[in-house]
């Protein structure tokens, strides 16, 4: 059987998926200093893992009542959220082999300066860096770059599609022989090899070329996380990793197959875009202490934070509703294919406003795979072998001791089964990947 490849999921803040991160008792609450994440980078380097990937924000979230008080209050995901750019930096002096991926807006940046910053991190770490390509989500980051609402959801991706191709024109603008270095000669770099991309577009109007030679990747890995259709037809064109939350596996494999033929009718082939669904490993010695862990973790999470960040994802003011009620039929402009899955989950169990912000805080519907190290893997083999998915982003319920516990126990038991490296074969992110 193919071999799988793992992602860790972090936000480099109080919380992951999990919103009870901070505040579990297992975990650490240094996540302001330097030394947790060189010691995630170098447990999750232990475990052979493909890649470690920050996901980011752009703003305090206002959406939940109109203020950002339950947020804070609580710890929602935007509470804080340090630039996953620096955060990785330190990582990567820290690491030889994983892959160090970043989350930048197309929405709220500009390419010349994407493109700049990735060639840059790609560089430092020898070919490792990835870009997860997001479009932004609610008016509260709008507000923060001069806006006074969002975009539109397919107008951000039109905006989207332009800021890639400028980039991939950019990284392409150095060609790999560019670089001269003659100290005999006095020749820096061959102009003839080396040109300017003269954009003008709708978005855009960049001249360059980039002033950083070629990459050692020549380009960063691209990550996307779009669910909804356009956000699919985007992923199929540009995406080599695609991260997606599917709370459960009827709708993963339907997923997957959609995903696969998207890529195939896009002209590519289907292996050079891997889909890596989120999963919260809650593992025990024994299946009862896993059951008990997954309690502890689920109950120290408050209604009111889970319907925050549902709030930040959907650009929709949850407030308005009764806590106490079902929810009733909604129209959100933020993150189409969460939404979509809240809704169906609530309509189909029933659940109050209450409930649901419950089980969003608790792990915005990622499913928990609770058990032994051994059960953990068997879930996780049984997703692969059903054609479900190319590996997983694990997302932590406490940190570091979730990627700890995952790294010492349930990669021991994917390797023995001969689902995943042993040893890391490359050097480069696209290497561990087997991306072109
Ligand atoms: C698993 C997952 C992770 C995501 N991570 C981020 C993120 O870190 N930052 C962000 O602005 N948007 C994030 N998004 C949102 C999407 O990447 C996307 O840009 C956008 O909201 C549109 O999604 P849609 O096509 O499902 O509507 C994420 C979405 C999913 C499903």
């Amino acid at each position: 059987m193919k071999q799988i490849h793992l992602a860790a999921f972090m936000i480099a803040g109080n919380c992951a998926h999990s919103h009870a991160l901070w505040r579990h008792p297992l975990g650490r609450i240094d996540f302001l200093e330097p030394e947790i994440y060189r010691t995630i980078g170098e447990t999750l380097e232990r475990g052979k893992f493909d890649l470690l990937f920050f996901a980011d924000r752009l703003a305090i979230s206002s959406s939940f009542g109109q203020s950002s008080d339950v947020g804070l209050r609580y710890g929602d995901q935007d509470a804080t959220r340090m630039d996953p750019i620096p955060v990785l930096s330190l990582i990567s002096a820290h690491t030889k082999s994983i892959g160090l991926g970043a989350t930048r807006s197309t929405t709220y940046c500009q390419p010349y300066h994407i493109a700049r910053t990735f060639a840059t991190l790609d560089h430092l770490s020898r070919g490792r860096a990835a870009w997860n390509v997001v479009t932004s989500v609610n008016d509260s980051e709008a507000a923060n770059f001069g806006l006074t609402s969002h975009l539109g959801h397919d107008e951000r991706y039109d905006k989207a599609e332009e800021f890639l191709d400028v980039c991939f024109r950019l990284w392409d603008s150095w060609s790999a022989e560019a670089l001269v270095l003659d100290k005999d000669t006095g020749h820096y770099a061959d102009p003839t090899a080396i040109h300017a991309i003269d954009h003008s577009g709708d978005w855009f109007r960049v001249k360059g070329p980039l002033n950083i030679p070629r990459s050692p990747q020549g380009r960063p890995v691209i990550i996307q996380a779009g669910s909804s259709g356009r956000g699919r037809a985007f992923a199929a064109r540009w995406a080599e990793v695609v991260f997606t939350v599917q709370p459960d596996r009827a709708r993963l494999k339907s997923f997957y197959v959609d995903m696969k033929s998207r890529v195939k009718a896009a002209g590519r082939d289907p292996s050079q875009c891997l889909i890596l669904p989120a999963v919260m490993p809650l593992s025990g010695t024994t299946e009862a202490e896993a059951i008990d862990k997954q309690r502890l973790h689920n109950e120290l999470v408050h209604p009111l934070v889970g319907l925050s960040t549902l709030s930040s994802h959907a650009n929709y003011d949850f407030a308005k509703h009764s806590l106490d009620e079902p929810l009733g039929e909604i129209s959100t402009t933020g993150i189409q294919g969460l939404v979509e899955s809240v809704l169906r989950i609530s309509e189909s169990q029933n659940l109050t406003l209450r409930e649901i912000g419950k089980i969003y805080g608790q792990s915005v519907l990622t499913p928990q795979l609770v058990g032994t190290a051994k059960q953990v893997t068997d879930q996780m083999e049984a997703m692969v072998r059903d054609g479900c998915c190319d590996g997983f982003a694990i997302s932590p319920a406490y940190l570091p001791g979730s990627f700890v516990e995952f790294v010492d126990h349930v990669v021991p038991e994917l390797q023995g089964r001969g689902l995943f490296r042993q040893e890391f074969a490359g050097t480069t992110l696209r290497e561990h990947l087997h991306l072109n």
